[in-house]
């Protein structure tokens, strides 16, 4: 699934991700008459775009092609412009989950950053929830919120531009859930407690130095949250595939082979094997993508 309102056909306005090949992928906004450039050559966006399906390959002006695919918040994580560090889809996803988000959810971030979560969290809680986020960078704040304009979720969003640790999320007792990726979100404990639900309600807070992870685990405390625990999510890619090899060519097997007699003539050796063996391979990863942060999670006490 693709921003919440793009349709199966590519349209004026929309923000499209090319994907040029491995690892390799660059977002472009769809405009009538505009072009753009790719190493392949040129894409034209009213003739080989507009009316396009998504997912189609198009044939760039040197003749290499490229696909053009829906801007899925997985996608946009690896072709957004940073302004800042981002959080990866390994651990957005362990944070969609232990925060029970779901269509309908309301949601308090900070700080906005690039965007990468925020929009991972609109596709989840569309089309009915919300998203408060915070971010104190004015540059920032405007950039994101023309991003969701143009991804069309801006009717799912409420950005602010403010201290989340003076000012808080600007709700009180609506939020199922707050995310905090701040450098002291001990500071913004508080602010949360306030903007989640009365009943319930669960907070995360990712960083990336085990410091701020004590700091921010003593003030849950301190605050009476409950369930507190600190997970760190690492990612192992392991590479399964079935491969084809030659057999090796060992020669006739001696033990069938009798002498030949007197009349006969020694049997030709074949000198190539055509024979191939199937198999399946698992390769474990030789390197993973390392330490990104520590994601603690808590629950506002009930009472
Ligand atoms: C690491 S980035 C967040 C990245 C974001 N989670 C993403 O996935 O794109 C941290 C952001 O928090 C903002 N920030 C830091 N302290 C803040 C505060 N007290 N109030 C609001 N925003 C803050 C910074 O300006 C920065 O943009």
């Amino acid at each position: 699934m693709s921003f919440v309102q793009y349709s199966d056909l590519i349209q004026d306005g929309d923000v499209i991700i090319v994907y040029l090949g491995h690892n390799s992928v660059m977002p472009v906004k769809v405009q009538h008459g505009a072009q753009t450039q790719t190493r392949y050559g040129v894409i034209r966006h009213s003739t080989q775009l507009i009316g396009q399906s998504y997912g189609s390959k198009v044939t760039c002006s040197k003749g290499g092609w490229v696909q053009v695919l829906h801007p899925t918040p997985e996608l946009w994580t690896v072709a957004l412009p940073h302004r800042t560090q981002i959080l990866y889809t390994t651990d957005i996803s362990i944070i969609a989950m232990m925060l029970e988000l779901k269509p309908g959810s309301i949601v308090c971030e900070s700080g906005t950053g690039s965007g990468s979560l925020s929009h991972a969290i609109l596709r989840t809680i569309a089309p009915s929830g919300h998203l408060h986020t915070v971010e104190f960078h004015e540059q920032r704040a405007l950039k994101v919120a023309e991003e969701f304009k143009e991804h069309r979720v801006d009717h799912l969003v409420t950005v602010r531009n403010q201290d989340v640790c003076k000012d808080g999320f600007g709700v009180t007792g609506v939020a199922d859930a707050v995310f905090l990726d701040i450098p002291s979100p001990w500071e913004a404990v508080k602010h949360a407690k306030v903007a989640l639900k009365k009943h319930g309600g669960h907070l995360c807070s990712f960083s990336p130095c085990i410091e701020q992870v004590q700091r921010t685990c003593e003030v849950l405390a301190d605050q009476a949250f409950e369930e507190i625990s600190t997970v760190e999510v690492l990612l192992r890619i392991h590479d399964v595939r079935t491969v084809s090899l030659p057999l090796p060519d060992f020669g006739p097997d001696p033990s069938s082979q009798t002498e030949p007699g007197p009349e006969e003539e020694a049997p030709p050796t074949p000198s190539v094997n055509h024979a191939s063996i199937t198999m399946k391979t698992t390769t474990p990863p030789r390197e993973m993508p390392g330490h990104t942060g520590y994601l603690t999670f808590a629950t506002k006490p009930r009472t």
